[in-house]
């Protein structure tokens, strides 16, 4: 699609000599189209050119020519405000729509890239709790977003598998197993288990040692244990797999800390060879003081692996198996420290340098509830599938309100219900805190996943009414020259563009933020505009237009893991 950002670039570079791409970092989107299409803030420029922003300005305008894609140029207060010629701009993203169609916005700047992109990662015979469904949430929409832009994305679930836990857990089960129906609630029966032979741990040193014992027959692959260990692990597997059946979530790839810790060696190896294992008391750390990261332990005192250890030899597998360029870890900001500490000792590892600097931590904030309770890393009482559950009851409600004879009832409360806390999810920036509250996250006026879904509707029963989707015609910008019209495309022009940052910063808030104005953009063009019974070209040209803004909605929501229901 024609580049305006570029071809304005171009221009202002002809005039000064400056890094171009430093120029087109500089051009902004001005909030509001009175001050043009592009803007470009000369004051940025003043040291360098020692002249004052206005003149700078003045400089350029007078330099550059006007021509078919640049139709005027203000100087207004050091800002130089560029307007595009709006025929051309609403004929190209037509064309381009009408080309690419559901793959709109879609593109190849990841150059087949490979990226590693590690969410959910819930521990085994534990809950999945609200934080899990955070990271899952973000994480799987990421890894879509990052294919639609080309790169070759490898998704992965480090499930925590491992851990001295387990031989409680099998100590637990040995002693009384038969008293517990691990069929029908897995999780909450393994929790009581493990509650209980804790208890008796503290009282009972030889239950204690028992336990270890268990742990290093599973360690050294005893059959017994091991047979356990899966078995726990396939319970948690299949309720965990409810989630993320809901949430149309999936993974190429469950390898977690089990496996990762039957590799560890390789990793202590690259390490001795560095010389950067140190003895202290009993256990074998690295030494990060002079990059005051304290200290990392790699071998505790009793020859057992630690996390560190396992997310370090997990560095090495993806390194050799994937050959990434990223590696994105979308786990709490409580752990932000401790990967910054697993990112400096993977320096010392044998892994391509492109990966040691591929590695980086995707910081989520916390959920608070608006109940008063919160998730911690411990687990919460809070069970995710209730929370899901409780979205589509209430969407439920809403319906049988609003709307007690809709088609689909069922199916599209639970796309609605889903939808809104996923949206909810992705549309702050993410390191910050959220709070959960039932009704701004079901607001369908607000600024939220059910709102973009019921434009989307809206859009879909204009065509209905209507009866038939209109045939592309390259001359329909000529009906779309009003202002609503062409706030509408100027959002669609931008939507590559959106998609792009998402996969620069990391932040899905870029994505949800344009689904809203965009709805929003054609709210105002629907109040506006007549489409049915207007004289039979404009009417296309605007049902067109209603077609476009419908499938860029539901390409958005669908990236981000929201799917659309059919009436609202
Ligand atoms: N299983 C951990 C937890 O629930 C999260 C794992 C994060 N990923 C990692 N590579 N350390 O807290």
């Amino acid at each position: 699609m024609l580049d305006f950002k570029k071809i304005i670039t171009e221009k202002i570079s002809d005039v000064i000599k400056i890094d171009t791409e430093e120029i087109e970092n500089y051009i902004e989107i001005p909030p509001n189209k009175d001050m043009g299409d592009y803007a470009f803030p000369c004051f940025k420029l003043a040291k360098v050119l020692k002249k004052s922003p206005v003149m700078i300005a003045s400089d350029i305008k007078e330099s550059i020519k006007l021509d078919d894609y640049l139709t005027n140029i203000e100087n207004v207060n050091g800002y130089l405000n560029f307007y595009v010629n709006k025929q051309k701009l609403c004929k190209e993203v037509l064309k381009e729509f009408n080309d690419k169609k559901e793959e709109f916005g879609f593109s190849n700047i990841g150059n087949e890239k490979n990226i590693c992109i590690e969410y959910s990662a819930p521990n085994i015979a534990k809950p999945f709790h609200i934080g899990h469904l955070r990271t899952t949430i973000i994480g799987a929409s990421l890894a879509r977003i990052y294919k639609s832009q080309g790169y070759n994305v490898i998704r992965i679930n480090h499930l925590g598998d491992y851990g001295t836990q387990f031989g409680k857990l099998i100590e637990g089960y040995k002693k009384w197993g038969s008293e517990y129906d691990l069929s029908k609630d897995p999780i909450n029966e393994l929790m009581k288990i493990y509650v209980r032979i804790n208890d008796l741990c503290k009282k009972d040193e030889n239950v204690l040692n028992a336990c270890r014992n268990n742990f290093k027959l599973l360690e050294n692959g005893d059959e017994y244990c091991t047979k356990l260990w899966k078995d726990f692990r396939e319970l948690s597997l299949k309720e965990f797999q409810k989630i993320y059946n809901i949430l149309g979530v999936e993974f190429d790839s469950l390898r977690g800390e089990y496996e990762c810790a039957k590799e560890t060696d390789l990793i202590i190896k690259d390490l001795e060879n560095e010389g950067k294992l140190v003895l202290s008391e009993g256990a074998k750390i690295v030494d990060l003081e002079d990059k005051k990261l304290g200290v990392c332990m790699i071998k505790k005192s009793d020859d057992s692996t630690t996390y560190a250890a396992r997310d370090l030899s997990a560095i090495k597998y993806r390194a050799k198996t994937y050959d990434f360029d990223k590696c994105l870890y979308v786990v709490a900001y409580e752990q932000a420290l401790y990967f910054r500490q697993i990112f400096e000792v993977a320096k010392f590892l044998d892994i391509p340098e492109k990966c040691k600097n591929g590695l980086e931590h995707i910081q989520y904030g916390m959920t608070r509830l608006t109940t008063g309770k919160m998730s911690t890393r411990e687990g919460t009482v809070v069970k995710v599938e209730d929370v899901l559950n409780e979205a589509i009851d209430r969407v439920q409600k809403i319906i049988e309100e609003k709307n007690p004879d809709m088609d689909n009832k069922d199916e599209n409360a639970k796309k609605i219900g889903v939808g809104a806390v996923v949206f909810n999810n992705l549309c702050n920036t993410l390191i910050k805190d959220q709070v959960f509250d039932w009704n701004q996250v079901l607001n369908f006026q607000g600024e939220t996943g059910p709102y973009v879904q019921y434009i989307y509707v809206r859009t879909k029963s204009v065509l209905e009414k209507l009866g038939y989707i209109p045939e592309f015609d390259e001359e329909y910008y000529t009906s779309l020259q009003d202002k609503a019209s062409m706030n509408v495309i100027n959002y669609l022009y931008n939507f590559g563009d959106i998609l792009k940052s998402v996969t620069e910063k990391n932040e899905t808030c870029l994505l949800t933020r344009f689904l809203i104005e965009l709805a929003q953009s054609y709210s105002i063009f629907y109040n506006e505009n007549k489409i049915i019974g207007e004289q039979k070209y404009i009417q296309d040209a605007r049902a067109y237009l209603t077609y476009c803004v419908g499938m860029v909605l539901k390409s958005g929501c669908s990236l981000l893991g929201i799917e659309m229901p059919d009436r609202m």
